[in-house]
């Protein structure tokens, strides 16, 4: 694998840089993602739930305090985000059974034939060795009639943020693939060759007061890079001289597909 790669799975999978990225991304004041995920399970029935990239677990805890959830596994490959995870658990009086699993989703599947009737990934799909291959073990992997929930950022999320640092340096290809063609290009149409997809969108407003909060964002994320932080602090603080605040605009889709 090259450094450059291995650069970015090491930030992406850092648990500090996570707790980080979700903290701002969640206390904007326009904090309408908590209640756009709720409004995705509303319509769905499912006891028996496998979570992909579970993380530092948003997604977990959600189904942990749902009375129907009976059977929760949750895997993640940074041991720092599953222990986080636990502490967030243990301060829950869930009766579900919850199993988190220290270990990559391109292995998961490899030995395993349970089936699940509901499998989601919330921002981490694009981590994947083998997409193509992922999907079709988590379609395998679903009960009929089940529903696989898939959501991320597409179209023109981060656009006036990667503007401002591409004044400076080029965002790596994977990172902006990732974070913007990745669900269009490789998701939808592995899901949609055998499951039904439903989409929902949101655009939600993260607003930056300061140069110092859209700096430490910055560093929080796989494209931030450390030669370039002088010349592009500047830009940010002149931003700052003229405006009160700064606007990241992420762009998020969901696609709920329903194994026919
Ligand atoms: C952006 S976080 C999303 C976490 C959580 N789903 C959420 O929405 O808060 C991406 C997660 O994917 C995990 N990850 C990255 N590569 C992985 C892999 N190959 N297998 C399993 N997890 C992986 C990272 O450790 C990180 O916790």
């Amino acid at each position: 694998m090259s450094r450059g790669l291995n650069e970015i799975l090491d930030k992406a999978t850092n648990s500090h840089n996570l707790a980080e990225r979700i903290k701002k991304n969640t206390q904007g004041t326009e904090d309408i993602f908590s209640s756009w995920t709720d409004s995705l399970f509303v319509s769905l029935n499912y006891s028996n739930v496998l979570d992909i990239c579970c993380g530092t677990g948003n997604q977990i805890v959600k189904y942990a305090t749902n009375k129907k959830v009976k059977n929760i596994t949750g895997i993640d490959i940074s041991e720092g985000s599953l222990n986080f995870s636990l502490s967030r658990l243990s301060e829950l009086n869930s009766t579900a059974m919850i199993d988190l699993k220290n270990i990559s989703m391109d292995l998961f599947f490899e030995k395993r034939h349970q089936k699940y009737d509901l499998i989601s990934c919330f921002y981490g799909l694009y981590y994947s060795k083998n997409i193509k291959k992922l999907i079709s073990q988590m379609i395998n992997c679903t009960e009929d009639g089940g529903v696989i929930l898939i959501v991320g950022p597409y179209g023109e999320n981060n656009a006036s943020f990667f503007g401002l640092i591409e004044e400076h340096y080029k965002i790596p290809d994977l990172v902006k693939k990732s974070a913007t063609s990745f669900m269009g290009d490789d998701v939808l149409p592995e899901l949609s060759m055998q499951t039904r997809v439903q989409m929902k969108t949101l655009v939600n407003k993260i607003y930056f007061y300061s140069s110092d909060e859209l700096v430490n964002y910055w560093r929080a994320t796989t494209f931030y890079n450390f030669t370039h932080e002088k010349a592009v602090r500047l830009d940010i603080d002149s931003y700052f001289v003229k405006h009160d605040f700064f606007i990241i605009e992420k762009h998020i889709i969901a696609f709920i597909a329903t194994k026919i």
